[in-house]
């Protein structure tokens, strides 16, 4: 056989990055390519890219412009994007970076084995269109052994809410749910594999919607069936959308012992103004409501969420009202963001809030959200929780995991002991872990 090419595959922005990274990989297999860490060995390199705050297409046209050296040692290298700037930018792409070869959107991934064909003969592949079919059913069967007992499962993809700052919904396009049976089958795939944890992955993963037996499935159906998968021990999703919050997948948060108490809520501003100008049709009233409702059936759940500051219109008494809205609900970790004008969308044409205003702001949501996860984390001590180990830790002799809430936790423990859950004692709690010992003859 001949040596196998290489694929060295560059990965930004959110999960379902990741996701289709793995995807990717696994069908340039199939073309005889294997991946490589290293960008000098390739004989592809794709940048799987991100659009969604400012400068990230220009980083991508900066990372291209760093491949000339390699390109020039070695001719034959091919060099793709995909992506979301591959989206959003299309041919503009190769217009900008000649050495481009292949520009291909999020929803085309199953033509990258013709595509990879088409440049190998020195013509340009760009594909950007948005197919009515599932872009994974034309993926191979045979996937790679997992690489630990963790997975992501794409459930949904596309968003319909058109907030007024987001890219999403141009460059992942209309709201597709994955057909449920298809779902629960790589779910079990996976987990003959060795997952144990599946996170359900959707740009608005809440909506999901899903023909399966009997008629369409919500998300809460899809996990409290998957739930039945032996082997399989926990289930995550992310990321929601406060108002596809139904009764049932509260209900699930309380009664589904599978399901994490972890969740990630955006809500973006604390300030009903600004809501309304983001066009995200909830209040914080209706969102605080809400959140009391999930803790009501499950009182341990960790919340995480994402906050735009300096948002077009935000004065400071808005963002005091979101202060106000972190403090009422006691985050366990958050993202926030500088406000970033996006080519294409609604409020990219309405005048900014002062940048160093905006910046101030951050800081200090940036130092309120802190404190709240690190005092989550420092509630953590003593307390006994399960952690699915992962991969060896940081030290000798230590394996590293999360817990049920998502907190890396570091333990001394047998390699063996990597992919099972255990029962694990906090000891302590340092910037971004915490740190425990096994509790003895407990699994
Ligand atoms: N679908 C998810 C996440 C979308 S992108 C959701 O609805 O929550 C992830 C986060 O990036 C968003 O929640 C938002 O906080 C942030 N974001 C999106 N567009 C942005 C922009 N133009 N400027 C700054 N932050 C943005
Ligand atoms: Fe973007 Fe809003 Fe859709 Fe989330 S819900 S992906 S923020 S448009
Ligand atoms: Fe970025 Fe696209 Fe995800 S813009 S956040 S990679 S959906």
């Amino acid at each position: 056989m001949a040596e196998a090419k290489k694929l060295f595959i560059k990965t930004y922005g959110c999960q379902m990055n990741v996701y289709d990274s793995e995807r990717m990989v696994e069908a340039m297999g199939a073309q005889g390519y294997e991946q490589t860490e290293r960008a000098e060995d390739a004989d592809m390199i794709l940048l799987n890219t991100c659009h969604i705050r400012e400068k990230a297409a220009e980083k991508v046209y900066s990372e291209l412009g760093r491949m000339k050296p390699l390109k020039a040692a070695k001719p034959d290298l091919k060099i793709g994007v995909a992506g979301c700037v591959a989206q959003a930018e299309g041919e503009e792409i190769m217009r900008r970076q000649p050495l481009v070869d292949l520009v291909v959107g999020p929803q085309s991934y199953h033509r990258l084995p013709q595509m990879e064909e088409k440049i190998r003969t020195g013509a340009k592949a760009l594909e950007t269109d948005f197919p009515q079919e599932d872009k994974f059913l034309h993926l191979p069967k045979e996937r790679l052994p997992k690489k630990g007992p963790t997975a992501f499962l794409t459930v949904q993809e596309g968003c319909d809410k058109f907030c007024a700052f987001c890219v999403v919904p141009y460059t992942r396009g209309a709201e597709v749910s994955r057909p449920a049976e298809r779902l629960l089958g790589e779910a079990r795939a996976l987990v003959e594999r060795g997952v144990r944890e599946i996170t359900l992955l959707g740009q608005n993963v809440n909506a999901y919607h899903g023909e399966g037996e009997g008629g369409t499935w919500g998300l809460a159906r899809l996990i409290r069936t998957m739930a039945k998968i032996d082997g399989l021990e926990r289930i995550r999703f992310t990321t929601s959308h406060p108002n596809d919050m139904e009764d049932d997948l509260i209900a699930a948060h309380g009664d589904c012992e599978k399901l994490m108490p972890y969740l990630h809520l955006p809500v973006q501003s604390g300030s009903d103004k600004i809501l309304k100008l983001m066009n995200r049709k909830h209040t914080a009233e209706s969102y605080l409501r809400l959140i009391e409702r999930i803790r009501g059936a499950r009182p341990d759940l960790m919340l995480s969420g994402d906050f735009i500051v300096g948002f077009p219109g935000e004065t400071e008494a808005d963002f005091q009202d979101t202060l106000a809205l972190v403090e009422a609900v006691g985050y366990g970790q958050a993202y926030s963001f500088k406000y970033s004008a996006r080519p294409g969308t609604p409020a990219a044409e309405r005048p900014g809030v002062d940048a160093a205003e905006a910046d101030d702001r951050l800081q200090r949501l940036q130092a309120l959200l802190g404190r709240q996860q690190k005092a989550a984390q420092d509630a953590m001590v003593g307390r006994e929780v399960k952690v699915l180990f992962e991969k060896a830790g940081r030290l000798e002799g230590q394996l590293v995991g999360k817990s049920e809430y998502l907190h890396a936790v570091h333990c001394d423990a047998p390699a063996e002991m990597s992919g099972t859950i255990q029962k694990v004692r906090i000891t302590n709690s340092s910037s971004n872990s915490l740190g425990g010992t096994l509790v003895s003859g407990a699994a």
